[in-house]
């Protein structure tokens, strides 16, 4: 989603702006643009389509110390390049980048246009960049004039909504100004240049000495470090951070792929997640950042799950466990939704905050609603230092490692793996046996090798795209643990190939998606062996009945495979951690239908990795 770098100092600003815009990248975006002092002024640089293009747009010889960049997804307005940032005020003195979105956009745009402010774009951004401008150029504002921290403090004041700026102002070159409200940003320090960027991966070739901005402050940043402010007033002394780990460049190394690449990671990223943390030898796990005591576990009343897009789908597969392994009740919710219902939040509960960027705007917002009400919540996080994992202070770390491919893969299995390694932990200390605990932790440990064991041969995969490439609609059935795992598949589909999927618990299916089917349609079941399998089987039936070609995910060495019309079996785990297995072969579809109709599988359209507004 929308990025943010900009820098100022002694070296040249335009190789940086760009560089630091291709690291963004990954978040997805579909416009890019740059703005930077030179001895003419402010020099502005816009283009819709790919940071290479821009590049190619940019002269060579365009010289520079201090800029500000940006790449777009839209939210307010088309992607066309007026729209696209940074935005100008009329004079063109000040420019301005913004990550999230302006609430109360239209009441200010309708003032300033009374005013006479001639608007050049469809954002709400343009809207705060004209604020700026009149707060910073009136000799009426004696108290913000040719004051770059004071105009952009009233400028906001003025705002409603959740932002992550960046300004310039043409006569003084030798600063940038930032605020972050709901948006992040984080400043970069070195010698005699500074930074600032949305995402700590565009500091990376320049510096891990940072200082985290958090919501309600400002920065004024120059050659020389940085001074933060409370927005609304004085100083404060942030805590200059280092950067431990540090994500470098990431190619498909050797993929033709990024998103294939990160599927074959997933046997060793497994193995980064569990290992250390389950012990077969007792039966139990240790996961030493969630910082709850056994009496803490002990009295749990209930564990509620947040999550969005394919977390969400992690988050349904760990309620399913702790519930039944764990024995206390479990629930799974949209992070989206969750604070728009103002919920009850049960101080005796524990909430989980699951993300792989640490970012995503509905499940912070989340976060903040539990902590406002006295709840107490963790995070499940990937990025180390992204904004829910510091916002929570405790949790447990995913660890699948760099997830640049938009549509995600290693971090559900990840997710998934953390959230069993908690359920077993929280199994043990309440009801679980060692006897038991010793079967499940050796199960776990063994799920990476078997990963490992079905990429090297998947099965007749390629037989299931030819089934789908055409097709109206596919239809995804599951039942209990396997259930979220169809919604998984579903969504990677649709991701990744645009094809139509509609996915259903396998027996509410007969209460509507049944309607669908006709000759030839397809559906794909996954049935591991458990102990709801057979129910799913007869769902099957009621699918072929109807003429439907379906294909079945099941445990190796079962024979359901010839219920189907296609089989594709995947190595046996024990129940609870299907899904680790079941999921391979959907991700592995999604993949090769998307290259089969010549998709931008790492970069699907309208998509973003980090959706940092709501
Ligand atoms: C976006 C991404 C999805 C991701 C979701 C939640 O929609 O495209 O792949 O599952 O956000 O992201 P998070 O970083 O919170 O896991």
């Amino acid at each position: 989603m929308c990025g943010i770098i900009a820098t100022v100092g002694r070296a040249s600003a335009v190789p940086v702006l760009l560089d630091g815009l291709k690291r963004l990248e990954y978040r997805g975006y579909d416009s890019a643009g740059l703005a930077i002092v030179t001895d003419q002024g402010l020099a502005l640089h816009r283009r819709v389509g790919r940071v290479r293009e821009l590049s190619s747009g940019v002269p060579a010889d365009l010289q520079s110390t201090v800029g500000i960049a940006h790449t777009r997804w839209a939210t307010h307005g088309k992607v066309t390049e007026a729209n696209a940032h940074p935005h100008l005020d009329g004079g063109s003195r000040i420019a301005l980048v913004h990550n999230g979105i302006i609430e109360n956009m239209g009441a200010l745009k309708a003032r300033l246009e009374a005013d006479g402010v001639v608007f050049r774009s469809e954002t709400d951004t343009e809207v705060l960049v004209h604020l700026v401008s009149r707060y910073y150029h009136s000799e009426d504002e004696a108290v913000t004039a040719g004051d770059p921290v004071a105009a952009v403090r009233a400028a906001l004041r003025a705002v409603r909504g959740t932002w992550g700026i960046a300004v310039l102002f043409a006569d003084r070159p030798d600063v940038l100004v930032a605020a972050r409200n709901g948006s992040p940003l984080v400043v970069g320090l070195a010698d005699g240049q500074s930074y600032l960027a949305s995402d700590p991966h565009a500091l990376v070739p320049y510096t891990r000495r940072v200082v985290f901005l958090e919501d309600g402050e400002m920065a004024l940043i120059d050659a020389n470090g940085v001074q933060t402010f409370q927005q609304d007033g004085g100083r404060i002394d942030s805590a200059v951070e280092t950067l431990e780990e540090v994500w470098g460049d990431e190619d498909a190394g050797g993929f033709p792929h990024l998103m294939l690449k990160e599927i074959h990671e997933q046997p060793e990223a497994l193995e980064r997640c569990l290992s250390g943390r389950v012990i077969p030898e007792t039966g139990t796990a240790h996961l030493g950042g969630m910082d709850l005591n056994p009496r803490d576990m002990a009295r749990l009343s209930r564990v509620s799950l947040l999550g969005c897009g394919t977390a969400y789908f992690a988050c349904q597969v760990g309620a399913r466990l702790i519930e039944d392994l764990a024995r206390v009740p479990a629930k799974a919710e949209i992070a989206s939704e969750f604070r728009h219902r103002n919920p009850v939040v049960d101080p005796e509960a524990l909430f989980l905050a699951v993300s792989q960027s640490g970012e995503t705007a509905d499940t912070l917002g989340a976060v903040r609603e539990i902590q406002l009400k006295g709840g107490n919540v963790v995070g499940v996080v990937n990025v180390v230092g992204s904004s829910i994992a510091r916002a929570c202070g405790r949790g447990v770390y995913i660890h699948s490692g760099p997830e640049m491919a938009v549509a995600s893969t290693k971090a559900f299995s990840n997710m998934v793996a953390a959230l069993s390694v908690f359920t077993l932990m929280l199994a043990r200390q309440r009801t679980l046996s060692a006897h038991q605990g010793v079967v499940y932790a050796e199960q776990l440990r063994a799920v990476p090798g078997l990963v490992k064991r079905y990429l090297a041969d998947p099965g007749p995969i390629d037989e299931l795209v030819k089934w789908v490439t055409d097709s109206r609609m596919v239809l995804f059935l599951g039942r209990g643990i396997s259930a979220p795992v169809a919604s998984e598949g579903a969504l990677k589909l649709m991701e990744v190939a645009y094809v139509p999927c509609i996915a259903y618990p396998a027996g509410e299916m007969k209460h509507g998606p049944i309607a669908l089917l006709e000759p030839g349609s397809p559906v794909i079941v996954v049935a591991p062996r458990d102990d709801v399998c057979d129910k799913t089987l007869s769902n099957l039936q009621e699918c072929r009945a109807r003429g439907a070609r379906v294909a079945v995910i099941h445990t190796e060495g079962d024979d359901i495979g010839e219920l189907a019309d296609l089989s594709i079996p995947v190595p046996a785990t024990g129940p609870f951690f299907s899904p680790l297995l079941t999921v391979l072969p959907l991700q592995l579809l999604a993949y090769r239908t998307g290259l089969v109709l010549g998709r931008d599988i790492d970069r699907p359209r309208n998509l973003a990795k980090s959706v940092t507004v709501e």
